[in-house]
């Protein structure tokens, strides 16, 4: 198939670096967001996604055949046309108004032989029952028939360095046999691998799967955590233990909570449709969020303590917290379990000082500061809490300087290191 031209609708963290992929892969690609400042960065080849550095940006502008742009117009004679726009929650309840618009939008250039695919992660059923119909009014044709309909899940994990878009298996999925083919060929440019699947409907379950598999995963290391150190067990050297049985045992490992804009998100899409579908709930799903989303404050727990056996009110404490991002080697703040660790110290009177090494800091917790990771600013805290465990912080000055330290990801050692 000779896709002359692709449009990605939004250009964030999933859209980005397959617009980016596609031209290099020799496609003419339109990265469309509806967010002016966006599109004006990209145009200047101002990358604000870490996973595509300046120069990968440049060269896609370079070839001519990249063009961001904040018009629908642009689509025009689309070859193959890919949705990744946001799906939030709104009060616990999937907000699909994102690829509502995306679908209304796109529709009045959609064209007999033409492509659509979402990308979005979503619950089982969203690309025939709320796609299609929306494509089908705004064109007056039909899928299966006169356009091709589809649904490939993202499973880009930003800031690793191993698993690209290129070389992670992309499972994909079209309403008929013919829609299927056409998405295969199209992804068989882009990454090295697809695992076709029988139905939009599998597709949209297996990226459920996967994110509630980990949510619910690390749920349950996070409140053995809690119980092992009642219990005064080593939790950390317990699951270095587990992980060296060669079958039957995938090591998670706790920390402060999940955050970004997947795991805390996407098991509560199959948890509402199960709900709304079924009438039942989804209880694991419903336990593991009740156990992360109490992590954080776990965490500031164990900080007072550790200040308290040190004769130290935590209120007037001088706490340097290390990480702000959801997950290391990222700058990506959406619902990080850090924010609300440092939100948290800083009600209760503590002086917070961060360090974030990654981009992207606004805005700051209430009261916290921003600072440099210096053996001054290390030996003058109460307490250093490593909450995020970017690679580029030096954790042997850490070790060398600090008084007290409470790390919730295990990188440090010594006899003021204390471990979640
Ligand atoms: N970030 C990840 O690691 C990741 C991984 C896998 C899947 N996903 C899923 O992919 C989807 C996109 O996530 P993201 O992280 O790229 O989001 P993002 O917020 O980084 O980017 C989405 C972009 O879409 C734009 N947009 C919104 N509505 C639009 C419209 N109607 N027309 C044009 N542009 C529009 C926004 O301005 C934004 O720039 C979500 O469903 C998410 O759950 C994300």
């Amino acid at each position: 198939m000779q896709v002359a031209k692709l449009v990605v609708v939004g250009q964030g963290y999933v859209g980005l670096p397959l617009a980016v992929r596609a031209v290099e892969a020799g496609m003419t690609v339109v990265g469309l967001d509806r967010d002016a400042e966006r599109v004006k960065r990209l145009a200047v080849g101002d990358s604000y996604v870490e996973d595509i550095p300046r120069e990968r940006l440049a060269a896609a502008l370079g070839s001519g055949r990249y063009v961001p742009s904040t018009s629908y117009a642009d689509a025009h004679d689309f070859d193959v046309c890919v949705i990744s726009v946001p799906t939030p929650l709104h009060d616990g309840t999937p907000e699909l108004g994102y690829v509502r618009q995306a679908g209304e939008s796109i529709a009045p250039y959609v064209r007999p032989g033409c492509t659509v695919i979402l990308e979005s992660t979503t619950y089982p059923g969203t690309t025939e029952e709320v796609l299609r119909p929306l494509l089908e009014q705004g064109s007056g044709l039909q899928s299966p028939g006169d356009f091709h309909l589809g649904y490939s899940p993202e499973r880009i994990d930003p800031g690793n360095p191993d698993w690209t878009l290129e070389n992670t298996p992309k499972v994909v999925a079209g309403l008929d046999a013919a829609a299927l083919r056409r998405i295969e060929e199209f992804y068989g440019r882009i990454v090295q691998r697809t695992v076709p699947v029988g139905s939009p409907r599998v597709a949209e379950l297996t990226k459920l799967l996967e994110n509630t598999f980990r949510q619910v995963n690390i749920a349950l290391i996070n409140e053995l955590a809690v119980l092992a150190r009642e219990l005064d067990i080593d939790i950390w050297e317990t699951i270095e233990a587990a992980a060296t049985k060669p079958f039957g045992f995938m090591p998670f490992r706790p920390g402060p909570g999940v955050g970004g804009h997947c795991l805390p998100i996407d098991p509560c899409y199959l948890s509402w449709q199960v709900k709304r579908r079924l009438g039942r709930q989804f209880r694991f799903v419903e336990l593991a969020s009740d156990v992360n989303h109490a992590m954080p404050e776990q965490v500031v727990r164990r900080v007072m303590h550790g200040l308290n056996q040190r004769g130290r009110p935590v209120t007037g404490s001088r706490i340097l917290q290390i990480g702000l991002a959801y997950k290391k080697n990222v700058g990506d703040l959406r619902d990080s379990p850090a924010v609300e660790v440092a939100d948290r110290l800083s009600r209760l009177g503590a002086e917070v000082r961060i360090v974030e090494p990654h981009a992207g800091l606004s805005p700051l917790p209430r009261g916290a500061s921003l600072v440099e990771l210096t053996e001054r600013e290390v030996g003058r805290a109460d307490a250093v809490v490593v909450i995020t465990d970017h690679d580029r912080v030096d954790y042997g000055l850490i070790e060398r300087a600090a008084r007290y330290v409470f790390d919730t990801r295990s990188r440090c050692s010594g006899p003021q290191v204390e471990r979640l």
